[in-house]
């Protein structure tokens, strides 16, 4: 059975568009849950452009399943993990002036000092996960550091047509089937929506998407209840 985490910073977004207290990611966190979503996302980015610390304290005390922290592979977010102690982290690259993430972590050229977050981490009895382009090498770098898990970035799936989509499904074919041969969980997100999420459904290695944007944006139409719903069915949930 495959796990669905969301994404709830986008509900943050909106609110940091009017700088106000309305819509609440912590209210959004108890409606993913009573949903029957798996596990509530947020990205703690350092410009705090969306979530912000209050965000994340709270949304820690009210989750019942599961809360996977997004962040950048940094000493102060390291402080930050071991204090709040979410049950995953997944070290994702930042870029002061991107839109969102938009590459996966680059592990070959890391500096060492990533190995002993992930070890820091692990220790602390928090999962760490990768989120990587399907690059084979980079994989392999995940599982010489020991990382629990690698989210595959599915980016450039969701944003090819034609035979160019086809390829890039293969690809996540491959190293999901390798993420497993390597012990490593498959978890995999960005850009995955309504339209594009059968095909990563069906990759037997994949066990967690996280999903933000096309199901914050499905909300505003039928609201989150009914959006995750339409999500979980489509991934053979009910
Ligand atoms: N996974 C990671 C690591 C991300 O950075 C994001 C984007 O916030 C997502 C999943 C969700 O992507 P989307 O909002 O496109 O569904």
């Amino acid at each position: 059975m495959i796990r669905l985490g969301i994404n709830v910073d986008h509900v943050a977004t909106i609110r940091e568009a009017r700088k106000t207290v309305e819509p609440d990611p912590v209210a959004a966190a108890v409606a993913v849950e009573m949903a029957g979503a798996d596990q509530v996302t947020v990205h703690l980015r350092e410009d705090r452009r969306h979530i912000q610390n209050r965000d994340v304290r709270l949304i820690r005390e009210v989750v019942r399943t599961a809360m996977n922290l997004e962040m950048a592979a940094t000493a102060e977010m390291q402080e930050f993990a071991l204090a709040l102690h979410p049950d995953s982290v997944t070290l994702v690259p930042e870029k002061r002036e991107e839109v969102t993430t938009e590459g996966g972590l680059d592990l070959k050229n890391a500096p060492p000092a990533v190995g002993d977050l992930v070890s820091t981490i692990t220790k602390a009895g928090i999962k760490v996960c990768a989120f990587l382009d399907p690059d084979i090498d980079q994989i392999k770098q995940a599982a010489h550091l020991q990382f629990h898990a690698v989210e595959i970035h599915t980016g450039s799936y969701a944003n090819a047509s034609g035979k160019a989509k086809e390829e890039e499904l293969q690809k996540i074919k491959d190293v999901a089937a390798a993420i497993r041969h390597l012990g490593l969980a498959a978890h995999a997100g960005h850009g995955l929506g309504y339209h594009n999420v059968t095909p990563i459904v069906e990759i037997t290695e994949i066990e967690e998407l996280n999903i933000g944007h096309a199901i914050v944006s499905r909300a505003v139409f039928v609201g989150l209840d009914r959006a995750i719903r339409d999500m979980l069915r489509l991934m053979g949930r009910f």
